[in-house]
């Protein structure tokens, strides 16, 4: 039932071209522009009227939460909120009937994330559900929603679920752009013919899995990590630290690249690896400063990079490519690397991957 693969998040890891693919299937049409999404249609003016829309996760969840803030400001020109579901749901916080709140959750079951519905629910706002198991608790408490149709996960630690919330984030993100006016037709066009290709650009971003093993040997009696990013790479770093630090056991760290020097930067040493996402894109200068600040005290650099750099390549330690993209979809390539990275560190490291010490699969306890 591995399919041939050492373990289910293997397995997982490599279905992400069927997976995203599967998240879209059905819901993109590029050569009209248009983004069909059958489960909100009945709530598309109550998106175009909305004054905020407040994302509420756990975990993995919430670091798509946070690629779904970045996708939505830019594209709807919503004003978006990602709270954590625990701290949300106990702060007695503002909501009211013009406030859109979606809920990510792979499992649909996540107590905290069920509660903080329930609450919000009780204040009027609409809620929308983005959920992997069809028929679970969060997809019936919710007025609406869309499924990210991953399939099973099996692996504890989040993958393939992770890539289709971006996805499906992605597809809400244009679908109410497109509705609202804010971005131009040609534009859309353009960014759909693109995602339509994301999943053969997965397919080439796992053929790296081959070196990425190698690093991981070089990396795996690390004692910390420290992953950077800017933008939307930004929640990428979070992903890659928790996946590390859940499977492998090595405390890992992830932080928006220019917070660096406002205190972690202190850790910086020869040993420990900075995992940095120095893609090209908007933020591509800033973060050549960043690396500049880690090799100026002696820091390991492995750089995330778009192919056929020459830049990034020359500075870091180790570098990874992944293919050039628009960066409305960068968070679903560079988490690829991230994903085999960790992964090998804790096979390395005899960790059981699928079923890391002290987690459960899905939280119904708060
Ligand atoms: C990490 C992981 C957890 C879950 C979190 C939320 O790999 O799997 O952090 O993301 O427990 O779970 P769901 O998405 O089922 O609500």
């Amino acid at each position: 039932e591995k399919g041939g693969y050492d373990h289910f998040m293997l397995k997982e890891i490599y279905e992400q071209p069927r997976s995203i693919g599967d998240c879209m299937r059905g819901r993109i049409y590029p050569l009209e522009g248009k983004v069909k999404l059958g489960g909100i249609k009945e709530y598309t003016e109550k998106f175009k009227n909305a004054h905020r829309i407040i994302i509420v996760a756990c975990g993995t969840s919430w670091h798509a939460g946070l690629v779904g803030e970045y996708l939505i400001e830019e594209y709807a020109r919503i004003p978006v909120e990602v709270e954590y579901a625990s701290e949300f749901r106990y702060r007695n916080p503002i909501i009211t009937e013009n406030d859109i709140v979606i809920a990510i959750s792979q499992s649909g079951e996540t107590a905290d994330t069920m509660a903080a519905i329930e609450m919000a629910k009780a204040k009027g706002a609409t809620i929308f559900g983005i959920c992997n198991v069809v028929g679970s608790s969060i997809p019936r408490l919710s007025d609406a929603g869309i499924y990210t149709h991953a399939g099973p996960e099996i692996g504890v630690a989040s993958t393939k679920a992770f890539t289709a919330q971006v996805t499906a984030l992605t597809l809400m993100a244009f679908y109410m752009a497109e509705k609202k006016g804010t971005i131009a037709q040609t534009k859309l066009i353009a960014l759909l013919s693109e995602l339509e290709r994301i999943p053969s650009l997965v397919e080439r971003a796992l053929q790296s899995d081959g070196l990425i093993r190698e690093i991981s040997e070089k990396f795996k009696d690390s004692r910390n990590a420290l992953f950077l990013g800017r933008g939307s790479g930004f929640p990428v770093a979070l992903e890659g630290a928790l996946k590390l630090k859940e499977i492998s056991y090595i405390h890992a760290e992830g932080y928006p690249a220019a917070e660096m020097k406002h205190g972690p930067i202190a850790l910086i040493d020869e040993q420990m690896p900075v995992i940095v996402i120095a893609t090209k894109n908007s933020s591509y200068e800033k973060v050549i400063s960043n690396i500049q600040e880690v090799k100026a005290r002696k820091g390991v650099v492995i750089a995330i990079v778009t192919e056929g750099d020459t830049e990034v390549v020359r500075m870091a330690d180790y570098s990874i490519e992944i293919p050039s993209a628009d960066e409305a979809f960068l968070p679903l390539l560079a988490t690829i690397p991230l994903q085999l990275l960790s992964y090998h560190i804790a096979v390395l490291r005899g960790c059981n991957v699928d079923q890391p010490r002290n987690l459960a699969k899905s939280v119904t306890v708060e």
